[in-house]
């Protein structure tokens, strides 16, 4: 019965998806992604259920619905933390956490990848069967159908978000939250730790993931907020690493 409550306010946040993104800052990027290859189901239905009360109502209920599917995860959830660590939170360097980034954020990179315009780095499987040959989020994300997606950043946003026990050096932090406070806040509220904000979670990520995803924006392989490349173009490689800092300093 709670199950099917909870699927049943999940599908209907995919036809009240517009409504979430457009109540947004930062919209146009999202909206592009979603616009492609996103069925309509049930378009009716979706015209009910446009409204923003009826949407947030959704998004409660599915929260709210959502921990007692703990146990009996869907495989294809579970999957993703043989890389992403238990419920999301990743033990690696190299790989984000992906607990508690807002379902908007998450489903929209997922597209990213699958539109390829995001660029993915191959990785090996961390926990489980290890012999499984290296993937890529390209490859996992074509795998997944537009119903997996919705399902799997909705699962991801309710759980915690868990900042990464790292090192980072102490001297460059100050700096880091000068440089953050002047250029990036905007857009990543509460030093970078606001899911709200739909541009990711910086406070607390891990730094390799960070710095990798960096060269991605900074080539260009990465597509970015025209305003974001405005700010990013007016930091150095030390501003950076400063910012590196101080997001790992967040604990
Ligand atoms: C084989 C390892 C592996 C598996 C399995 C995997 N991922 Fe990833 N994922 C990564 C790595 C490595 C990155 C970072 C590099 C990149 O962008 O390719 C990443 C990046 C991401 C990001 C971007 C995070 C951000 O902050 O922008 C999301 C979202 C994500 N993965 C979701 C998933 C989901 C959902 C699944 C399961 C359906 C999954 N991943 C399965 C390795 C994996
Ligand atoms: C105009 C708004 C805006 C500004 C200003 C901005 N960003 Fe962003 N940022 C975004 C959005 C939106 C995203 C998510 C979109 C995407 O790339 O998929 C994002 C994503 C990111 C990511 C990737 C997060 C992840 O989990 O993969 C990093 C890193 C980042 N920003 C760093 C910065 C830094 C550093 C600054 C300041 C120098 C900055 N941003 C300024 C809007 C902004």
């Amino acid at each position: 019965m709670k199950f099917s409550i909870a699927s049943f306010s999940i599908f209907s946040m995919t036809f009240t998806r517009k409504t979430v993104l457009k109540q947004k800052c930062c919209t146009p990027i999202f909206i592009r992604y979603h616009q492609v290859k996103t069925p309509r189901l049930w378009p009716s239905v979706g015209k009910i259920a446009a409204g923003k009360q009826f949407t947030r109502l959704c998004l409660v209920l599915a929260l709210l619905l959502t921990p007692p599917l703990k146990g009996e995860v869907p495989a294809f959830i579970r999957g993703c933390m043989d890389c992403h660590g238990e419920n999301g939170i990743s033990q690696q360097n190299d790989v984000p956490t992906i607990a508690g980034l807002s379902a908007a954020y998450h489903k929209a990179s997922l597209y990213a990848y699958r539109n390829r315009q995001r660029p993915a780095v191959p990785s090996k499987y961390r926990l489980g069967d290890q012999d499984r040959p290296s993937t890529d989020m390209k490859t996992i994300s074509d795998r997944l159908t537009d119903r997996e997606i919705t399902y799997i950043s909705l699962y991801f946003a309710a759980q915690r978000f868990i900042p990464a026990k790292q090192n980072f050096n102490p001297l460059l932090v100050e700096q880091g939250e000068k440089i953050h406070r002047t250029y990036c806040q905007r857009c990543h509220k509460d030093r970078g730790s606001r899911a709200g904000d739909d541009s990711g979670l910086l406070a607390g990520q891990w730094s390799g993931y960070l710095n990798n995803t960096m060269k991605f924006y900074r080539n260009g392989s990465r597509e970015m907020e025209k305003k974001m490349a405005v700010m990013l173009a007016k930091i150095s490689e030390q501003e950076w690493q400063a910012l590196l800092a101080y997001y790992a300093s967040q604990r």
